[in-house]
């Protein structure tokens, strides 16, 4: 009896493992186990030579076991089933493919690709930072000092376990971690994710993308500023836009300027985009203050540079003229299709 329990238990051992060839996997498994010459049908003949008094424990075992062999024949049609056999002869391969639907980038992505590629032909390389900031790097370093009424205009997250940290406002964090590595000239633009603590509107949200630059060397001129933000607004909008720089405050530029570009939507006539006055603003921009140079370990006496941030999003929105967005982080695929051509 000990004998053919353990008969029994290496039997649906092997039962458990059976691979036969793919194709007749099942039918295998039946003429293996099951049939009348299967390995199961052998055991029961054992029975004859069981004692008497062991008979219904054993009738039990074995029993046990064909119904473990018939849901485990059961099992293997099944999956044999579910796979249609492909012969040669069924396939026709003149049909047409399944087409696959091609993704897109974001309208985001791909403007901030068009931005940082022109200014990359104007020589300016990519540098990014942490989203998570410290006081010194958002803030302080950029002459802002502590309880600066100036830090209200940006409205900041901070981490409620230890509010020396936040999300930061801006990439201008990222500037000031270039500047402090000391090598000038320094020639870069940083696009990169920002938070601010804003009602989200059509206007605003509580996060956005910005792309900021920065060019510091032996004689940077504000006519410089210009004429790069003027190449940058051509290259971006076309030749007939025309540009308009306004007196502005930054504390970390001095002087400082926002600047408009003729709307795209009415050519200049006035329409709600731009509030009826002709003028989108796009940016802001400076001459960056000898406080933030030298915050940074720069001489300010020899070197001079300036600064510019735009954000993506209001860039994006007057490209393909977007009213509200909040459309950029809703994932609708009907808005987000209509980038498939796009590059
Ligand atoms: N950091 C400013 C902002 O986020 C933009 C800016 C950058 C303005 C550089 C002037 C110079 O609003």
């Amino acid at each position: 009896m000990e004998n053919l329990l353990q008969q029994v238990e290496n039997l649906k051992e092997e039962m458990k493992n059976f691979l036969g060839e793919e194709k007749d996997q099942a039918e295998a498994f039946r003429i293996k186990f099951i049939g009348s010459n299967g390995s199961v049908k052998s055991l029961m003949g054992e029975m004859k030579n069981v004692a008497a008094e062991n008979k219904r424990e054993m009738g039990k075992v074995l029993n046990e076991l064909k119904l473990f062999a018939e849901s485990k024949y059961e099992e293997l049609k099944k999956i044999a089933g579910g796979k249609p056999k492909i012969t040669e002869s069924t396939i026709d391969f003149t049909l047409p493919g399944d087409s696959l639907s091609i993704g897109s980038r974001h309208p985001i992505s791909i403007v901030k690709n068009k931005i940082v590629s022109i200014f990359q032909r104007l020589g300016f390389s990519v540098a990014e930072g942490p989203e998570i900031e410290d006081d010194w790097h958002n803030f302080t370093a950029l002459n802002l000092p502590e309880n600066h009424p100036a830090r209200d205009m940006q409205d900041t997250f901070y981490v409620s376990q230890d509010p020396a940290w936040m999300l930061r406002t801006h990439t201008s964090s990222v500037q000031v971690r270039e500047m402090e590595k000391g090598d000038l000239p320094i020639r870069i633009i940083c696009p990169g994710r920002v938070y601010r603590n804003e009602t989200i509107s059509a206007r605003a949200h509580c996060f956005f993308h910005q792309v900021e630059g920065l060019y510091i060397a032996d004689n940077v001129s504000f006519a410089d500023l210009k004429q790069t933000l003027y190449f940058f607004v051509q290259e971006m909008f076309g030749k007939d836009v025309k540009v308009r720089f306004r007196p502005s405050y930054f504390p970390f530029t001095e002087p400082s300027a926002e600047m408009d570009i003729s709307c795209l939507i009415c050519g200049g006539e006035g329409c709600n985009v731009c509030k009826h006055t002709g003028w989108v603003e796009i940016l802001g921009c400076g001459m960056v203050h000898p406080n933030v140079l030298e915050n940074c370990g720069i001489d300010s006496g020899r070197y001079s540079g300036f600064a510019f941030g735009m954000g993506i999003e209001r860039i994006t929105m007057l490209k393909y003229q977007i009213k509200d967005l909040r459309i950029f982080s809703e994932n609708d695929l009907r808005f987000l299709k209509q980038f498939v051509s796009a590059v």
